[in-house]
């Protein structure tokens, strides 16, 4: 039997035929167990070597059954490792991260530029007051000019802040007339337009203010004069024009030098040379005073420029719809590797 067995357990190729021959060996009806059972039938002087023998028999089975089975999970396990292994040295799949949006590169760009002139950066709410949207800043209710700036208005009283301008307002309001500061503030505005090429409902201002004794027109220029050059390129020139803003006097729109394309079929400058991209002026001395400044000890300058035109201009960008309509093949180009 136990010949038999031995030779049967070598040749199991698996758990279940290991199975099979301890059933058949082992087992309540096994053929071992019969032998077991019928030393009843025995004498007294064969009982005791018949059943030691049994038992070493059993034993010996056992013991190669249990051994082969471990064996043929070892296998398993080793087949297993061999099958899951990981090569390694092979390319990795590459994996899909994203970018920062084109406008957010340029709102920081812009930043630190300022930032290192000594500009702090600031943030005021989208959801603006008519005070602080017009009022402080010299434009009463009524007033013409508000019509320059078609608002979304939420209530009488609240609206959508068309510029970045009410922040000139809150800042000056927060160092209560005492403190000259430069300040910066880059955020989202919005106005009743029609979305085109060109405009769009909302888009993003950086709002500027410097408030000090003694600051100057010439400051202001030369101030956005070193942005213009660092934003891009040393070869720009920048030109002020006249112009109007109820909060500022004098006020001037700033053109910058137009090396995209010139003449007559360019659409960036269309033909001029040169394209706008911000306003700005000498602090109007009743925004001043409103906000709690002397304006006969302190004067400030102020701008407000557009990052979308200068990332137009600057890439080449020629539909402002590109930085909202979130289309990863246009916005994967400016995505910084
Ligand atoms: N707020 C103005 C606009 O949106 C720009 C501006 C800012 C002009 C600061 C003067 C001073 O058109």
């Amino acid at each position: 039997i136990q010949a038999e067995a031995l030779e049967k357990v070598e040749q199991a190729k698996n758990p279940k035929e290991l199975q099979e021959i301890r059933v058949t060996y082992l087992g309540k009806k096994g053929s071992l167990t019969k032998v077991l059972k019928g030393m009843g039938k025995l004498s007294k002087e064969e009982r005791p070597v018949v059943g030691q023998i049994a038992n070493v028999v059993r034993d010996a089975i056992a013991k190669a059954l249990d051994d082969k089975s471990e064996m043929l999970e070892q296998i398993a396990l080793e087949k297993q490792l061999e099958s899951e292994a990981i090569d390694v040295t092979l390319p990795g799949r590459p994996v899909n991260v994203g970018g920062p949006h084109l406008l957010t590169s340029i709102v920081e760009e812009i930043e630190d530029l300022f930032i290192g002139m000594g500009y702090e950066v600031r943030e005021g709410p989208e959801v603006e007051t008519d005070y602080y949207n017009f009022e402080a800043l010299n434009l009463p209710k009524n007033h013409p000019a508000r019509d320059m700036q078609d608002t979304f208005y939420i209530t009488n009283e609240l609206l959508m802040r068309t510029h970045t301008s009410p922040v000139q307002a809150r800042t000056m309001q927060e160092y209560k007339g005492e403190k000259p500061f430069k300040m910066i503030c880059p955020g989202k505005v919005y106005r009743r337009d029609t979305d085109d090429a060109t405009h769009s409902h909302q888009f993003t201002q950086i709002e500027g203010l410097y408030v000090d004794k003694n600051v100057r027109m010439s400051d202001l220029k030369g101030t956005l004069d070193k942005f213009a050059k660092k934003m891009f390129g040393e070869e720009r020139e920048i030109r002020l024009r006249p112009s109007f803003f109820p909060f500022t006097e004098p006020s001037v729109e700033m053109d910058i030098s137009c090396k995209v394309c010139q003449g007559a079929g360019c659409s960036v400058c269309k033909g001029t040379g040169w394209i706008e991209i911000l306003g700005g002026g000498m602090v109007h001395p009743k925004v001043l005073s409103m906000a709690g400044y002397n304006p006969e000890v302190y004067s400030g300058f102020a701008f407000g420029m557009g990052p979308e035109r200068i990332a137009m201009l600057k890439y080449g960008v020629n539909d402002i719809r590109g930085f909202y309509l979130n289309d990863k093949r246009f916005l994967k180009q400016y995505h910084k590797a």
